[in-house]
């Protein structure tokens, strides 16, 4: 079996898609150009764990038009769009990957390893956990792994802190012209483009509570203010909350944030952020949704335990009637609102992180003899050349030092 996708005839549908989004990834597509004569990928095999979405589709193409041989999984149960895994099976890849396939989920991940990949391409990381656990078989044919979200490096730095990374895996997460840009800009749109897809609320005036002031909460912070919310910011962090005060957002801790919130959203990384406490103290109508990359940020579990009857009231909505008068709304079972509920990240931040994906995946055949078992992060040239890149699909020309200037920077005996 090459592929398995839910329906061949949503292909059409999905070359449009696709089409769409190579016009709105302009520095991918120059990679792809360069790609297409140059084949740094000749032969390579390349797993992917990545949400099936148009713009994965543009990497994809671009991994193969440089000679790849690419293998693709969903990174999440509710995030593949099924026209999208059609129109890539009638390219010729091998997808694996259909929406709400929670119970075959693994079984996709486990398929795209059959293919005895040389590189990973992992986001969210159990592609890496699942090679490293029970398809220990694969890993001396692995050279590298790259890492797409915060989540999935958090992980792998785990296993690298125990002595337990068996192959490098490089953190395409944490360069700069991704995080800056996908985790904050991309976060924060689509974030609010999938709860108001779903729900159709009015944003203005609700009470907007925000968990994680990291790089995705930033971007949804900023956006939720823009539409008129009174954002408030739930932290662990000192720091971060410290940041987000200065802000000009309010904080308070998820006890007190509990009471008065109309909309909540998780973007954490961690477990249960919104747990049976807070959910307790909700005000009838919350609304709750998580953009952080599992579905464990809510305690889904403890409210569907608590309500006396649910009922999905519209598309990826579903309401609780708690027993005590009160009703709750989660959203996509509490999993990426982002990507199971609107499209996930625009394609003009995702044309920043795929092409450090597709241009890491060259270094790392450069570089294959040379890399040892920990977690990389990405050359910086490689991020410069993404972000001159991208300033110069966006027509932006930017100054350059003087060779005087260039001097003084490198000097320290000047002073005034
Ligand atoms: N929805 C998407 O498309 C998308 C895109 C990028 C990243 N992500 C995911 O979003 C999550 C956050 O990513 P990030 O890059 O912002 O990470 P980050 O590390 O920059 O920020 C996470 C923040 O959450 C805070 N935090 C941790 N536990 C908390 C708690 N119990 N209560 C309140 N705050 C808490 C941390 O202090 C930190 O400031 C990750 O799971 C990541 O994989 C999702």
């Amino acid at each position: 079996m090459e592929y398995k996708v839910k329906d061949m005839s949503m292909a059409d549908e999905g070359h449009k898609l696709i089409q769409w989004a190579e016009e709105h990834m302009p520095v991918l597509m120059d990679i792809r150009k360069d790609f297409e004569k140059e084949k740094p990928l000749d032969g390579v095999a390349i797993s992917c764990c990545l949400h099936v979405t148009k713009e994965t589709a543009v990497l994809v193409k671009t991994l193969s038009a440089g000679g790849a041989e690419v293998a693709l999984a969903g990174s999440n149960p509710l995030s593949t769009n099924d026209a999208v895994a059609a129109a890539l099976a009638d390219d010729g890849i091998h997808v694996y990957a259909w929406r709400e396939n929670h119970d075959e989920y693994y079984w996709c991940v486990d398929r795209v390893a059959d293919y005895r990949p040389a590189i990973t391409m992992d986001d969210g990381g159990d592609l890496v956990t699942m090679i490293h656990t029970k398809r220990r078989d694969l890993l001396e044919n692995v050279i590298a792994g790259t890492e797409e979200t915060t989540t999935g490096v958090n992980r792998q730095r785990a296993m690298a802190s125990q002595g337990k990374l068996e192959y490098p895996v490089i953190a395409v997460n944490d360069a700069m012209t991704k995080h800056f840009f996908d985790n904050r800009y991309g976060t924060g749109q689509s974030t609010i483009d999938g709860i108001l897809r779903a729900t159709s609320v009015l944003l203005a005036g609700k009470n907007f509570i925000v968990a994680g002031y990291g790089w995705c909460g930033r971007g949804l912070a900023m956006r939720a203010r823009g539409m008129g919310a009174n954002v408030i910011v739930c932290e662990i962090d000192e720091i971060k909350a410290l940041e987000a005060a200065m802000d000009g957002f309010r904080v308070m801790p998820m006890k007190e944030a509990a009471k008065i919130g109309d909309i909540f959203v998780t973007v954490t990384g961690n477990k249960h952020v919104i747990d049976r406490n807070a959910v307790d103290l909700m005000k009838d109508g919350a609304i709750i949704a998580n953009s952080g990359h599992f579905d464990n940020e809510i305690n889904v579990p403890y409210i569907e335990g608590a309500a006396v009857k649910s009922e999905e009231v519209r598309e990826n909505v579903m309401e609780y009637w708690m027993g005590d008068g009160r009703k709750l709304y989660v959203l996509a079972e509490g999993r990426l609102v982002n990507l199971a509920a609107a499209e996930g990240h625009p394609s003009e931040v995702m044309d920043m992180s795929f092409a450090n994906q597709a241009l890491v995946a060259r270094w790392i055949i450069e570089k294959e003899k040379n890399l040892e078992s920990r977690v990389y992060t990405v050359p910086e040239e490689i991020d410069r050349e993404v972000a001159r890149r991208k300033l110069s699909s966006m027509n932006v020309n930017i100054d350059t030092l003087t060779e005087e200037q260039r001097k003084y920077m490198e000097d320290w005996k000047e002073g005034t």
